[in-house]
């Protein structure tokens, strides 16, 4: 996740491309966590994207892009659902982060009230973490129900809300003429842990957290997987008695005071007792109880002003410390992290957490066998935040750093007045594992079918020891090898094959050259060309490029000075993998697929897969790793496999290389 270096009036052109990096980075993300339910990043990284993304935007506001995720919000733009205006708006709620913002909440309606008349009754009830939606009857009989969206127009997911148990289909004679309820579904936190117990059987990726689950649930296109989700419904919104009556649920926890102080009295009771809830909350709501006032106070254009959300701070609990390891980064740095029992808490379960340093071991006492308070506030990285020392068992003792790396046992170094430690071994198998995985990701040279499970074993088996072994790695003996079938040895073949004509920012990238991330990856490639230029680069030659501060300059210029370095690139060369830049400069006119997302699979036969990326993107098109409901087309060639599954549980139409030349031509497909 590298940031933008831009501190020049000139450098529109590397903050567009920035921005349009960013554009398609958020959404590839947004739609594994929304779309596939199956995030590949961590929240918190997520979040740095999108603060980059709307920094950037805001400094030069003339470069935003109309189709920027920030301009859409709420994803309703390519959705495979028909849309829904929602009569009345589905707003949003205020928020009250502690007690003295809550009463002076309460002053300010009951000051809006301008006649006597007294607030006489709050409802309280739990604010629930799932997916608002709307669902509507007519006659009695339930016809539509639809996700809140950008507040205005939701998504028809009739069908999928259709298989919720909880959801009455038909209500009883006295239901209104028409009636439309509002309420949260929601995924019980046993049947998400059920759920990812069944996932884990299949070896399919878990999911994140129940809330999340629960909104790619109720987005999928087969109402038989939501079907299979379990997922559960609170109503919340029309007179509760009068819901309940009607055969909603309604949560037991909700309840009416007459007496402001009980109100107070209510939230410190629902924050003791969150956690042996068999769902997730994240607040209070707290409502003005009479539909007269309600009315009177009406709501801004975001959220009603009769009603407030409690946001609950973010959960802590406690678990046993089991021991204290340290893991081995690709750059060789130690990282102390605690290993958990696991634990459930700010929406997963927990087995593991950083404890960042040597110093904060140290700082936090935390030891083995220690009952340990770890809170994950919002969605960041879990953290144990402190001991309980009142519980701490007899025989416990701090924590000393290990001396040496636990992979390569070499000495581990600590350079004084710095709060890292490293394992300074070049050949330390944990670092080698790391270089290759990240040279071989997606992000970096993309070869498909080189996961991380297997860059452990052709490590360990001793046929890989540094990045350029890839491009002579024994086919016959991983053919012995169990697990690898005839297919998957020649796919494995030919996405090597592929990669040694590479673009050469993504070679750069994958080279982990400290301080290059994929933009300033991109700007050494474009100034560069290729290999055998840099082999010979010179300061001067780096320093003339605008974009490139002077230490980024300076951390390039020594790495290619490094004789060690020098030597991979030289092996690489001799073992044919000679990438070529990519320019990245569009001609107006040929932007066919502008806004079309086409993903290659299969192998082509008259262009490399790589080739036909670098088509789609030259004209305006996106080709992400996967396939998902926002894909417009798959373009697939012989042995296309599980992409093709993907593309039929889409509906996303398939295409062949005729196909897709006719769309490069023409911008459609043949009639
Ligand atoms: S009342 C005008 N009651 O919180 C909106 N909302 O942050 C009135 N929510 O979009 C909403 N539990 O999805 C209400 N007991 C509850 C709720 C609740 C969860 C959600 C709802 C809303 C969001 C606002």
């Amino acid at each position: 996740m590298v940031k933008g270096n831009f501190s020049d009036e000139d450098d529109d052109d590397k903050a567009l491309s920035r921005l349009s990096e960013l554009g398609e980075l958020i959404r590839f993300h947004n739609d594994l966590y929304h779309g596939q339910g199956v995030p590949e990043i961590l929240d918190s990284d997520f979040d740095l994207l999108w603060r980059e993304l709307l920094d950037l935007e805001k400094k030069y506001p003339h470069l935003a892009d109309p189709n920027s995720p920030s301009a859409t919000v709420g994803g309703r733009k390519n959705t495979p659902f028909a849309e829904v205006k929602h009569h009345v708006p589905m707003q949003s709620l205020d928020n009250a982060f502690d007690k003295d913002q809550l009463s002076s909440w309460t002053d300010k309606v009951q000051r809006r009230l301008e006649t006597e008349q007294k607030i006489s009754a709050w409802t309280c009830e739990l604010k629930f973490d799932g997916l608002a939606v709307s669902i509507r009857y007519e006659k009695g009989q339930l016809v539509q129900a639809a996700t809140r969206g950008d507040g205005f127009i939701g998504e028809d997911v009739t069908e999928n809300v259709l298989t919720i148990s909880d959801v009455p289909k038909i209500l009883g004679k006295e239901a209104p003429e028409v009636l439309e309820v509002r309420g949260e579904v929601y995924l019980g936190i046993e049947a998400f842990n059920a759920l990812n117990h069944s996932r884990a059987s299949l070896n399919e990726p878990s999911f994140a957290n129940p809330r999340n689950t629960a909104a790619g649930s109720l987005r999928q296109k087969d109402s038989k997987v939501t079907a299979s989700r379990n997922l559960s419904f609170w109503a919340y919104q029309i007179g509760a008695t009068w819901l309940k009556s009607l055969g909603f649920p309604i949560n037991e926890h909700a309840k009416k005071f007459t007496d402001f102080k009980e109100v107070v009295s209510y939230i410190e009771n629902i924050e003791n007792m969150r956690h042996d809830l068999d769902y997730e909350i994240d607040g209070v709501v707290i409502k003005v109880d009479d539909l007269v006032l309600q009315k009177q106070l009406g709501t801004t254009a975001r959220a009603p002003r009769w009603a407030i959300a409690y946001k609950l701070p973010p959960e802590e609990r406690t678990t046993r410390l089991i021991d204290i390891e340290v893991s081995i980064g690709p750059g060789g740095q130690a990282t102390p992290f605690a290993k958990l029992e696991p634990v459930f808490v700010g929406g997963s379960t927990v087995g593991t957490a950083t404890l960042h340093n040597a110093d904060q071991v140290k700082e936090k006492d935390v030891r083995p066998g220690d009952l340990v308070v770890v809170r994950k506030a919002g969605d960041v990285i879990p953290e144990v935040l402190r001991p309980v020392i009142s519980e701490r068992p007899a025989n416990t003792r701090p924590w000393e750093f290990p001396t040496s790396c636990p992979a390569c046992k070499e000495q581990l170094e600590r350079t004084e007045g710095e709060a890292a430690t490293f394992c300074n071994n070049y050949e330390c198998p944990r670092q080698i594992r790391g270089r290759i995985e990240h040279f071989v990701s997606r992000g970096a040279m993309d070869i498909e079918g080189f996961g991380e499970q297997r860059v452990d074993l052709f490590v360990s088996e001793g046929l890989i020891n540094d990045v350029s072994d890839i491009f002579r790695i024994d086919f016959e003996r991983i053919s012995e090898m169990e697990g690898f079938g005839e297919l998957s040895v020649t796919n494995l073949k030919n996405a090597i094959e592929e990669a040694r004509s590479m673009d050469l920012g993504r070679l750069l990238f994958g080279l982990r050259i400290p301080h290059v991330g994929t933009t300033v990856a991109q700007l050494i490639s474009e100034n560069f060309q290729d290999l055998e230029v840099l082999k010979k680069v010179q300061m001067q030659d780096l320093e003339v490029i605008d974009g490139l501060g002077p230490k980024i300059a300076m951390s390039v210029f020594e790495w290619f000075t490094n004789e060690r370095n020098v030597d991979l690139i030289s092996r690489l060369q001799h073992l044919g993998v000679n990438p070529k830049s990519e320019s990245l400069l569009l001609d107006d006119q040929d932007k066919t697929l502008l806004g079309m997302t086409i993903v290659v699979t299969g192998r082509l036969q008259g262009l490399s897969r790589e080739e036909a990326r670098k088509i789609i993107k030259e004209r305006g098109g996106k080709s992400p790793g996967s396939v998902s409901a926002k894909t417009t087309y798959l373009l697939a060639g012989e042995g296309g496999g599980s992409k093709l599954e993907q593309a039929e549980k889409f509906d996303v139409p398939v295409i062949d290389e005729t196909a897709f030349e006719n769309l490069i031509k023409n911008g459609n497909l043949p009639k």
